[in-house]
């Protein structure tokens, strides 16, 4: 079987694209700090793909793990998304941000790079499009300047990878820009781990919805969107996880150098008065909801032009905006029983 390596593979995508890959006959291999992820995780994969997954625990910026790594496993390929995500974190504790995450992609890259492994799927994101000129917004669309400490380290990885690819270097690779993860995996096993006060829509809808957040608050209904709250698109994360299952299959029939960008969201916008209408639906909850005021640095708009991905990899997004809270709110559910 085919190894592919996930750094943070413990985490939220990375969890449920180990299980992407197990079902598409790839081997995944973990290396996670758990510096966002918790060991129970690995009990849920397990009891999902039968198999015990095997993982490395310890820092993706260690280059003596990372060697070992790499000489223990005859890799196919490296799926990296171990970061630091939080974009109020970054404001406060930039040079955290910078470190792990641009100094990590550098790790990944030079250890490839000894060990003649050539294919990397980078997870990069829609925040580097800011609130784009014209929608829906397509990978060819100008970046804007990053809104955030956490925003610029996605787009200085996507520069570093330009340039080491126009280096000639011997790798092909993809970036993915995710729009809006949600969702869990429907087993209810894995899924979103909380950490404080969520500043996603849909964590929040559902801890609201259990009763470990007394209100939601909706920031801003006078903005030009249908009923006047913020629009995104929210993506199932099997469906995202299916992309990168798809990604490393196109870089192994490719030559490299090579490097491409891919959107990875539905195609669709949804506001925030429609998702929570959604989760009432699925969850048949009331939730108790107020509208705010606007929230500084929020994009009023932003959904994905899917047709490169769908074109190029083949891949199209199978879950809706139901089944994805539907498998937020059971994984809210084993959650509130079982605590991470
Ligand atoms: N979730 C989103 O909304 C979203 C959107 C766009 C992009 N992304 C990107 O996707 C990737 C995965 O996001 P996620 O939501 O799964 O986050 P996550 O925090 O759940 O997963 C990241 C994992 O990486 C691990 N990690 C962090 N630094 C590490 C290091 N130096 N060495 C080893 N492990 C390390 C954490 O313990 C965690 O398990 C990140 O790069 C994130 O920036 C996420």
């Amino acid at each position: 079987m085919e190894k592919i390596l996930i750094t943070g593979g413990a985490g939220y995508i990375g969890s449920h694209t180990a299980v992407a890959l197990v079902d598409a006959g790839y081997q995944p291999i973990i290396v996670d700090d758990f510096s966002n992820a918790e060991k129970s995780v690995l009990d849920g994969l397990q009891k999902i793909t039968g198999q015990s997954i095997p993982c490395y625990e310890g820092d993706c910026n260690d280059k003596r793990l990372m060697e070992r790594i790499f000489s223990e496993n005859e890799l196919t390929g490296v799926i990296h998304f171990a970061a630091y995500k939080a974009v109020g974190e970054s404001t406060e504790h930039p040079l955290n941000y910078y470190r792990n995450n641009i100094f990590s992609l550098l790790v990944v890259l030079e250890i490839m790079e000894i060990y003649g492994v050539e294919n990397l799927v980078f997870s990069s994101s829609c925040t580097v499009y800011g609130q784009p000129d014209t929608l829906p917004v397509k990978e060819s669309t100008p970046r804007k300047d990053a809104e955030s400490p956490y925003g610029n380290t996605k787009k200085i990885c996507e520069d570093i990878l330009t340039d080491h690819v126009k280096s000639k270097a011997r790798l092909s690779a993809i970036a993915l820009r995710y729009f809006n993860p949600i969702g869990a995996h429907p087993s209810g096993l894995i899924g979103e781990l909380p950490t404080g006060v969520p500043s996603n829509l849909v964590p929040f809808v559902t801890q609201t919805g259990a009763g470990i957040r007394n209100e939601l608050t909706v920031f801003g209904d006078d903005y030009d969107t249908p009923d006047g709250s913020c629009v995104r698109d929210y993506i199932h994360v099997m469906d995202l996880a299916e992309a990168h299952v798809k990604s490393i299959s196109y870089l192994k029939n490719k030559t490299a150098p090579l490097y491409d960008l891919f959107n990875v969201g539905t195609g669709k916008g949804n506001t925030v008065l429609e998702v929570i209408r959604a989760f009432e639906k699925v969850s048949g909850k009331d939730l108790n909801y107020k509208i705010g005021p606007r929230r500084p640095g929020d994009v009023e708009k932003v959904w994905a032009d899917t047709e490169k991905i769908n074109r190029e990899l083949n891949w199209q997004p199978k879950y809706t905006l139901e089944d994805s809270l539907r498998d937020s709110w059971n994984w809210q559910l084993a959650l509130s029983k079982n605590p991470a």
